[in-house]
Parts: structure tokens; C-alpha cells; sequence
């Protein structure tokens, strides 16, 4: 479904990415998880253009994509083709959650007010939303939030959503509720990407896990291969800070 060979990115002249390849199928929920300031925001900013890659190859579904040598039309199928979740949630402050859905719906899907609406609405009822509808994002908590951008990026039925550290930014209280949101999106069997520091979620919802670190794909594998038997030390070290955490559902 997913499948990125050779991504490259600089900022400057720091090498930011060095040659990252990514495979995702369909239907699979893949976390990425790594150090801080590792590459991993910046991949999944790259799956959906938020930065443009330098280089390397993106498939999704029957379409690849050169980021060399991209089409303006190729930009605009390949964002709408992706979905982003943020850590900070990033909705307009001046809407409300209704109109943080039907905005996107309509401006990049086409779709008419009265269909945005509809469709918003079936998607704020999913994450228990429905009565908020009217509520700016102000008035709602950081896990509330967080939900409307989660019906934001499922509205737009993309064929991959991509969770950047979606419970990073919440209180600790309202972290359980959005992972069982995105469990439940991935009993779905809802294509996703999903960086994470939650690694006892990673290993419950996790097909396969990604360690980056420096910019480079270190060891990957089916979340139980990578979170409870790694190989890499660099990997050994980084699970190293979760132990006690990890030995919880060990
Ligand atoms: N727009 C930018 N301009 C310059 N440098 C950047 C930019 N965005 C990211 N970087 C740098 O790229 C590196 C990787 O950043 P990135 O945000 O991808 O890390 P990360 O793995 O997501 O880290 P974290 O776990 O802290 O979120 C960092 O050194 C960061 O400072
Ligand atoms: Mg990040």
C-alpha cells in the first residue's frame, strides 16, 4: 500500500534523513519510534509533503511517485491521499470542531456544505463528539481536541492516516482515551502510521515497529520482534529507558 525507498532530506546543510525505506500494507498499523530529534516527525511530514523530500520514491496504492520530480497534480493527489494527526492538534482556533471537519471536506474534497456537514457529524459521533459539534477548540479539553483532529484526518478518508506522537501533548488522564480511539481505528484495519512513545500501546496495536534513529531506519520488525527481543544496540539502549515500562507487559 505504503512503500518509501530511499528518502532523503537536509535542512541546510544537515542531513536530516539519510535513507529511509518504509514499507506499510494495507490495513496495517505501523509505529515509528526512535529518539528525540531522530527523523520520525520529519518522515511522516514527508509522506504528505508538509516538507519536501530531496529525494527517494513513494508508492501508495497503484501510484508512485518521484520526489524529484513531482507534478503540481501529483502534490495535490498525494496530500489528498494522506491524513495527518498532530501532536499538537493543529485546528483553527476561530472554528468550531463542526466547521475544523467540514473546512477541509469542502476546500479539498469538493464537497458541498450540506455532505460536509453530514459526513463531520458521523465522524464526531465516532469519537463521542456529537453533543461538542458547536464548541471552539478553547472550550474543549487537550484529549477532546485531539479527538476532532482525529475525526478531521478520518472524514477525509484518506488512504493512510499518519499519527504524529498524538497523546504526547495531554494531560496523562486524557492519553487512554485517544489510544483506545486509535485501537479501535486499527481494528479497522484503517491503513496507519503512528509515531509513538507509547511503546506498551506499540506492542498492542502495532503490526510492525520502525526504530529510527540519526535519520536511518535502525531495526525493524513485528512490534513483538523489535519491542521484546532487539537486536540493534542502538535499539537495546533506547528500549533500555522504557524497561520498567516494557517489563509491565513482558
Ligand atoms: N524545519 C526545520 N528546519 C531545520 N531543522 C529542522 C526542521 N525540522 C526538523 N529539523 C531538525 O531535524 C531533526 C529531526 O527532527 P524531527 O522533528 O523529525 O525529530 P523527531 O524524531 O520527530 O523528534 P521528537 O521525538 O523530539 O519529536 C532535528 O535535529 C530537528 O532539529
Ligand atoms: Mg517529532
Amino acid at each position: 500500500m505504503i512503500k518509501i525507498r530511499n528518502l532523503q532530506k537536509s535542512f541546510g546543510d544537515k542531513v536530516i534523513l539519510k535513507n529511509i525505506d518504509l514499507d506499510v500494507a494495507e490495513g496495517e498499523t505501523v509505529a515509528i519510534i526512535g529518539p528525540s530529534g531522530s527523523g520520525k516527525s520529519t518522515t511522516l511530514r514527508c509522506i504528505n509533503l508538509l516538507e519536501r523530500p530531496d529525494q527517494g520514491e513513494l508508492t501508495i496504492g497503484k501510484n508512485t511517485y518521484d520526489f524529484n520530480k513531482l507534478t503540481k497534480h501529483q502534490i495535490t493527489e498525494i496530500r489528498r491521499t494522506t491524513a495527518m494527526v498532530f501532536q499538537n492538534f493543529s485546528l483553527y482556533e476561530n472554528k468550531t470542531a463542526l466547521q475544523n471537519i467540514t473546512l477541509p471536506l469542502i476546500k479539498a474534497k469538493g464537497y458541498e456544505k450540506h455532505e460536509a456537514e453530514k459526513t463531520a457529524l458521523e465522524y464526531l459521533d465516532k469519537v463521542g463528539l456529537k453533543d461538542w459539534k458547536d464548541h471552539y477548540p478553547a472550550q474543549l479539553s487537550g484529549g477532546q481536541q485531539q479527538r476532532v483532529g482525529i475525526a478531521r484526518a478520518l472524514a477525509l478518508k484518506p488512504e493512510v492516516i499518519l499519527f504524529d506522537e498524538p497523546t504526547s501533548a495531554l494531560d496523562p488522564e486524557r492519553v487512554q482515551g485517544v489510544l483506545e480511539i486509535i485501537k479501535e481505528i486499527s481494528k479497522e484495519r484503517i491503513t496507519s502510521v503512528i509515531v509513538t512513545h507509547e511503546l506498551e500501546f506499540a506492542l498492542d496495536v502495532a503490526d510492525k515497529v520502525v526504530f529510527i534513529a540519526d535519520g536511518e531506519v535502525v531495526e525493524k520488525g513485528t512490534a513483538k520482534e523489535v519491542l521484546k527481543s532487539p537486536k540493534d544496540e542502538r535499539t537495546i539502549k533506547f528500549l533500555g529507558h522504557f524497561a520498567d515500562k516494557l517489563e509491565y507487559v513482558i
